[in-house]
């Protein structure tokens, strides 16, 4: 019988892991909860499942083997709570807590449940990132000396980010992605932050640059930003594009180097007409193809439902969320006080 799974938090990333669920066959959309009780409905509607606005109810009475934690990250631990309470399994949106104290309590409620904990950490199921790690693990640069990441969008609906932060939405990819490439231990982390429109509306930096020093002598350098021009990714045709970022991923070794290269003078799919000028599609993470959602997200999903399925253990853990969080405390710290720290994990 099909898993039946269901999605807590019905905004941007939560409506379209509803959509993946009623398109894959991995498992079933079970249900639908938001506390916003109208974006629930419009999200469940027209996939032909139920709303649930008090995620008490959902819980109580959806009945799902698995659920997708797609709600803010400071409500993360409460809805991991109630669902190791059910019993049910969880694929939790990166950042897995605000901070690695809420990592370490989501990981004892887990634990003392036995539920099975998924963390969405997308990248690990990007074909360029997947095979760069790869790469780098069988030693295609030798030693890595100095791993750089970039992640940059427009700030157009960045706002909503106002009570979070650049790092925890941004930079929380990159601190994955490279600890999961090169994997020693962080013996310092400094980070400086960007003023300017965003942060003059609403608090969030609107670049950071986040430097780290590994013990084993590498250097790091995390760039996040929602500092491309806001009309960059707002565009209204072609109707099935969404905006490309301008990302990037350098490793460079003792022998040689690898490169993802996706950044804004490299993306594979761009459009000009009159009407809206220059466009650049954005075919990472969740491309519709033939009208079904394709692409990382997707498969990230059915990933999550193969190990509800079969016990197995997921590509993407707590222990990774906690080293991940652990580098966006650490950067916090850092941006604050103005001065390098030691990262926790
Ligand atoms: N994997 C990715 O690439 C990716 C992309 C974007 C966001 N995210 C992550 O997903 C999470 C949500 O981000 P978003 O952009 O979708 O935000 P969003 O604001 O669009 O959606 C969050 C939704 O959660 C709902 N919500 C808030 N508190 C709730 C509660 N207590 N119970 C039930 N619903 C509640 C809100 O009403 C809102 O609809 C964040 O942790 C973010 O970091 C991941």
């Amino acid at each position: 019988m099909a898993l039946r799974i269901g999605v807590i938090g019905a905004g941007m990333i939560g409506s379209w892991h509803a959509r993946i669920l009623s398109e894959t066959g991995g498992g079933v959309l079970a249900g639908v909860c938001d506390s916003n009780r109208a974006l629930a409905e419009a999200v469940a509607g027209p996939l032909g499942a139920r709303a649930w606005a008090a995620p008490e109810r959902f819980f109580s009475e959806v009945g799902m083997d698995g659920v997708v934690i797609a709600s803010p990250e400071v409500v993360h631990g409460d809805h991991v709570e109630m669902a190791a309470a059910a019993g049910v399994g969880v694929m939790i949106e990166k950042p897995a807590a605000p901070d690695t104290a809420g990592v370490r309590a989501i990981m004892e409620t887990v634990a003392r449940s036995g539920i099975l904990a998924m963390v969405g950490h997308v990248e690990r199921f990007e074909p360029g990132s997947a095979l760069l790690r790869d790469a780098v693990a069988e030693g295609v640069c030798g030693q890595p000396v100095a791993i750089m990441a970039r992640r940059q969008f427009g700030r157009a609906g960045a706002e909503k980010y106002a009570a979070s932060s650049t790092l925890r939405i941004l930079a929380v990819h990159d601190f994955d992605l490279l600890r999961w490439v090169h994997p020693a231990s962080v013996s310092e982390v400094h980070a400086v932050g960007g003023q300017g429109v965003l942060h003059a509306t609403c608090g969030l930096h609107d670049h950071v640059v986040t430097t780290l020093r590994f013990a084993d002598g590498a250097v790091g350098a995390v760039e996040s930003g929602w500092t491309l021009p806001p009309a960059y990714a707002d565009f209204e045709r072609p109707t099935g594009w969404q905006g490309a970022g301008n990302n990037r991923l350098d490793v460079y070794g003792t022998d040689g180097f690898v490169s993802n290269d996706m950044s804004l003078r490299h993306q594979p799919l761009v459009a000009f007409d009159a009407r809206e000028g220059f466009r650049a599609a954005g075919i990472r993470h969740q491309p519709v193809i033939h009208g079904r959602v394709q692409g990382a997200l997707a498969a990230e999903i059915v990933h999550f439902a193969q190990c509800l399925g079969t016990g197995a253990t997921p590509i993407v853990g707590l222990e990774d969320a906690l080293r991940a969080v652990a580098l966006v405390e650490a950067a916090e710290r850092a941006l604050a006080l103005g001065q390098p720290v030691r990262p926790e994990v």
